[in-house]
């Protein structure tokens, strides 16, 4: 028989969150995306939080398939200062239904850290009791984000990018401009001066 383990894992994202209007952001739009394909191919579950740039995942699945991912999540450069809180053998699957469930509970989370005396999302302070607590609300919490949701936003995040890169092209299209412009008064003035 194939043993099950759960790990929970926490780290910090090496970007910076973007502030998009929609309600998730799009770097974690894009691990959400990659994640539902994958993990259902894998037969690993399990639910993804973000919050003030901290990412706090459960992972469950056989060990094998648990153990590789952490290795593949450890040279992701979209986050870094990875920690294990927890890595235990389970019986069953708590996230079956979820090939990566993504809550966006601030209420919840907040009333969570206040009761602890934290004031924000810092799950590297994070005792037993608080990560116990924290995972029963990620269970708890609904997943509003559905395929269409993460499709759009990583779209919008796609044509931001778009517009970065071709924001030096625009620059350089100006200064040529101001060149050409340059170029034809010092013409003309020649000709002023030749005609004089
Ligand atoms: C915080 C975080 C969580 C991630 N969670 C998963 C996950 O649950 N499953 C997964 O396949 N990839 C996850 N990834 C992405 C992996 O690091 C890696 O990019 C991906 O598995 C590569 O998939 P590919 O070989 O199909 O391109 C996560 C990345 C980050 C930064």
């Amino acid at each position: 028989m194939t043993s099950l383990i759960q790990l929970i894992y926490i780290s910090r994202s090496t970007f910076a969150p973007a502030e998009l209007s929609n309600i998730i952001e799009p770097n974690v739009a894009r691990i959400l995306l990659k994640s539902r394909v994958n993990n259902k191919k894998n037969g690993l579950v399990g639910v993804l939080y973000f919050g003030d740039g901290c990412f706090f995942q459960c992972l469950e699945g056989t060990a094998e398939s648990v153990d590789q991912l952490y290795e593949t999540l450890l040279n992701d450069t979209r986050h870094k200062d990875l920690k294990i809180l927890s890595r235990k053998s389970i019986d069953a699957l708590s996230f079956s239904d979820w090939s990566m469930k993504h809550v966006q509970l601030e209420d919840g989370m907040i009333k969570l850290l206040k009761s602890q005396g934290l004031k924000t999302f810092d799950p590297y302070n994070f005792n037993a009791e608080m990560t116990k607590n924290a995972l029963e609300l990620l269970h708890s919490t609904k997943d509003v984000t559905d395929a269409v949701l993460l499709e759009d936003v990583n779209l919008q995040a796609s044509q931001l990018d778009n517009q970065i890169t071709q924001t030096p092209a625009r620059q350089t299209d100006y200064k040529s401009l101001i060149l050409y412009a340059l170029i034809v008064l010092v013409l003309l003035g020649s000709l002023v001066i030749f005609l004089k």
